[in-house]
């Protein structure tokens, strides 16, 4: 028996409900990534890259197929999965740090430790942190950083 994948994906499709149109989105893809795999997948526009890591995030409900995260189907949103939006999903009224805190004040985290992680993460990923200029002003490849 093989070991168990960490995420393996059974054709899960999707299909997309315009007006009286169903639009497949998503149609005969079907791959297994073992545990400490990195893995790229490439496509060109339209083919279904989004919408499937949006399937395996749980954040886009499938059609049908199967789609598991560590041997356990997908039914939801996943805390142990990170997604980085294609299109950045910033707060416009919040600071590049309160968008930062965003998750940590969802699950409840320590107030002070996720703010000295918040800031450590703005400074590893622009040498401008930009702690102040709220989530608008944000250049659009800074705001995907
Ligand atoms: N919310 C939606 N409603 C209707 N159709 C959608 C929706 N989201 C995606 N689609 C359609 O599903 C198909 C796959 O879209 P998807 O965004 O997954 O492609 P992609 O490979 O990520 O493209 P890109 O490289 O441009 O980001 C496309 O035909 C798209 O128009
Ligand atoms: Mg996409």
């Amino acid at each position: 028996m093989r070991a168990r994948a960490a995420i393996e994906i059974a054709d899960p499709r999707k299909t997309y409900a315009i007006a009286d149109c169903e639009i497949p989105a998503l149609d005969g893809v079907s791959f297994r990534i073992e545990p400490g795999e990195f893995v790229s997948v490439l496509g060109p526009s339209g083919c279904g890259k989004t919408t499937v890591l949006r399937i395996v995030a749980g954040l886009t409900v499938k059609t049908s197929g199967s789609v598991e995260v560590d041997g356990v189907p997908v039914t939801g949103p996943q805390r142990k999965i990170g997604l980085v939006f294609q299109v950045p999903a910033l707060m416009k009224w919040r600071t590049a740090l309160e968008n930062v805190l965003l998750p940590a004040e969802i699950l409840g985290l320590d107030r002070a430790a996720s703010r000295v992680r918040a800031q450590e993460l703005l400074e590893a990923a622009t040498r401008d942190p930009g702690r102040g200029g709220n989530g608008a002003r944000r250049a659009h490849g800074r705001g995907k950083r």
